[in-house]
């Protein structure tokens, strides 16, 4: 396997966080900041951020993204966002999987793998994401649930179409935690899921895959993450609603 064969991605997921106003004045913050980035650059936000998000982010390196999507084109699903709809107002990234998804708001393996798929269908980018409660790493069983996750959500995926897909890899008890992987823990996880992508598609296609890591990533220990072999950048939450935090991390993954 070869980290040169991939650009790291460093995508900032902002949560439920930010007004379009204060949107419009951070990625105006961020811009000359990341403008001479050596990896993609990335900022998922709220829904009601993407106008301001877009247009503040226009004929910048940074791409625009969304937290969620709904899996049905259109219909009867109040509160909920369609792929269609997001691809409309410029977005080119959505997360599926997010752990506070799967644990505050009911989704499933399956869920997510039709958000999944109804975001392939129409031309975004995917941030898959996938990790282990706590207790599941206690059991030792942190390889079977990612799998299964992986599994699950890339059933039907062609190879194609893997190529518009991320996985990050967010241990859910260092989210928000401030608890952080370690880097070797980190690398561990991040080569069983390009492993697992060689096995269900092929060594071009896992050589070629991005890998990210996400919890608890900052400007102190990002260097140290993004070294590993397997670890191609990083999903990040905090960190990435403070301009130069985020930059730092931008940078660390640039070398
Ligand atoms: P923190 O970086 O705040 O731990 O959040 C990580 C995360 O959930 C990114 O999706």
């Amino acid at each position: 396997m070869n980290k040169s064969l991939r650009k790291a991605v460093i995508a900032g997921n902002w949560k439920m966080n930010k007004t379009p106003a204060e949107t419009t004045a951070l990625i105006n913050e961020m811009k000359p900041l990341v403008a001479d980035a050596d990896c993609d650059v990335v900022l998922c936000v709220p829904y009601v951020d993407i106008f301001a998000a877009v247009e503040a982010a226009k004929g910048s390196n940074i791409k625009i993204g969304a937290e969620n999507c709904h899996w049905a084109a259109s219909g009867a699903f109040t509160g909920e966002v369609s792929a269609e709809m997001l691809k409309a107002c410029g977005v080119e990234y959505v997360i599926t999987g997010h752990s506070e998804r799967r644990t505050y708001f009911g989704d499933t393996d399956v869920t997510v793998h039709d958000r999944t798929r109804a975001a392939l269908d129409n031309g975004l980018n995917v941030i898959l994401c996938v990790g282990e409660y706590l207790e599941q790493r206690e059991q030792n069983i942190t390889m079977e649930v990612v799998r299964s996750q992986v599994k699950i959500a890339l059933a039907g995926v062609s190879e194609e179409e893997l190529g518009k897909v991320i996985i990050a890899y967010e241990p859910v008890w260092a989210i928000g935690t401030g608890k952080t992987a370690t880097a070797d823990q980190a690398e561990e996880v991040c080569k069983a899921i390009r492993d697992l992508i060689c096995e269900l598609y092929s060594k071009e296609a896992a050589d070629k895959f991005v890998v990210q890591y996400g919890g608890s990533m900052n400007a102190k220990n990002a260097d140290e993450l993004v070294d590993k072999e397997d670890v191609d950048g990083g999903l990040i939450g905090g960190a990435s609603l403070k301009a130069p935090d985020f930059a730092a991390i931008v940078k660390a993954a640039s070398k």
